[in-house]
């Protein structure tokens, strides 16, 4: 298994929209374990190919606290949603920034598992954010999009600034890291 780099706010190659994966085969089961891998190792709870750069629609969560409940979800579409939620999110690619976000309360996704077979998820609260979180990665939308123009601009700016730093600073590990990275 491999770390992969994640790719950060603004870069554009997060805009890109993810394709539909035609054939579960050894390299997407091979990708899954290394973003997997990614995810635990940033601790965070969820994580879009779009944010490893992979344009493939596929994503890996696990919100549970002992770190042992990962999913695996390819090609996932939300068949069903209702009710209401805002909760305070994070971003593996937008780092030090937190922020409610409206979203549905319980959805029912479908998608294929890591042997190819159709399945289905029902989720609710912060598994059913997280779903959806990373179901906007596959489509090139990040959760500050729904954040005012002005929040907007100000993260922007924040960002280019940072990423102007230099490299040894920006490798240094992230403080303070939120248990709802997603
Ligand atoms: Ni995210």
């Amino acid at each position: 298994m491999a770390r992969l780099a994640i790719l950060e706010y603004p870069d554009k190659r997060l805009r890109l929209r993810a394709e539909p994966v035609g054939e579960v085969d050894s390299e997407v089961r091979t990708l899954a374990a290394d973003m997997l891998e990614t995810m635990y190792a940033a601790a965070g709870i969820g994580l879009a190919a779009t944010q490893v750069n992979v344009r493939k629609r596929i994503l890996v969560i696990d919100i549970s606290e002992a770190r042992n409940e990962p999913h695996v979800l390819i090609n996932p579409e939300i068949v069903f949603a209702e009710g209401t939620v805002s909760s305070e999110e994070g971003c593996l690619s937008v780092p030090d920034v937190f922020d409610y976000v409206e979203r549905a309360e319980r959805i029912r996704a479908t998608y294929l598992d890591l042997d190819g077979e159709p399945a289905e998820l029902e989720a609710e609260d912060l598994l059913a954010v997280c779903v959806q979180h990373e179901i906007d990665h596959l489509d090139g939308k990040l959760f500050v999009d729904y954040l005012s123009e002005l929040k907007r601009q100000r993260l922007k700016k924040k960002a280019l600034k940072k990423s102007r730093r230099s490299t040894s600073e920006a490798d240094r590990p992230r403080q303070a890291i939120s248990a709802r990275l997603i």
